[in-house]
């Protein structure tokens, strides 16, 4: 059995995380990631209030000492004052991913016209691939199918592990050859 990949779900709202509401969007991932996962893997799930440096110490804290290869956050990309999820991302990453907030803003269009609302944003800090979903627990499956396809070989580049994904879920893609 090969190492299992560790991918972090990082839930960020003030009302979750102090207990308002039930968090609905950090299961939402972990039920996706279930079904597309085909290789070993490990959820690390944490939920954090709107706080740019909260955010952001959890993020590295799962990037640098869980040894995350993914984390996927959920909430806090929008326009309020308390939205603050990408300005966290943005702090902890070396290199910023914009084509995953774009090609994520492009199919949610699709679906509702807020989606432009949406500062989603995605980044490399280390080893670990950092996503940007919207709080909506529906957003998380329109927006991870989009982007899932180039998020295995995404973390090789990175010097991560070999992730296999359920192809009826979402085909991988690899360039020929690798
Ligand atoms: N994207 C998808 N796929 N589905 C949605 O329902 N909601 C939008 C947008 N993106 C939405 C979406 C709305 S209404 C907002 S305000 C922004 O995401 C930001 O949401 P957040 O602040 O909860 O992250």
């Amino acid at each position: 059995m090969s190492q299992a990949a560790i991918i972090g779900i990082l839930t960020v709202s003030d009302r979750a995380s102090r207990g308002d509401y039930e968090d609905r969007g950090g299961p939402a991932i972990q039920a996706y990631l279930t079904e597309l996962m085909s290789s070993p893997w490990m959820p690390v799930s944490r939920i954090v209030s709107d706080d740019r440096h909260l955010i952001a110490a959890e993020l590295r804290k799962l990037a640098d000492e869980t040894q995350c290869c993914l984390i996927v956050t959920t909430g806090g990309t929008g326009p309020a004052v308390r939205d603050v999820t990408p300005e966290a991302t943005g702090d902890v990453c070396e290199k910023m991913l914009p084509g995953f907030g774009e090609l994520m803003r492009k199919v949610s269009l699709e679906k509702v016209p807020t989606a432009i609302l949406s500062r989603q944003t995605a980044g490399i800090r280390g080893k670990a691939l950092i996503i940007n979903l919207p709080g909506q627990p529906r957003a998380i499956r329109e927006c991870l199918s989009a982007v899932m396809p180039a998020v295995p070989w995404c973390i090789e580049l990175i010097g991560g592990l070999r992730l296999e994904t359920v192809p009826e879920v979402c085909r991988s893609y690899r360039p020929p050859g690798a």
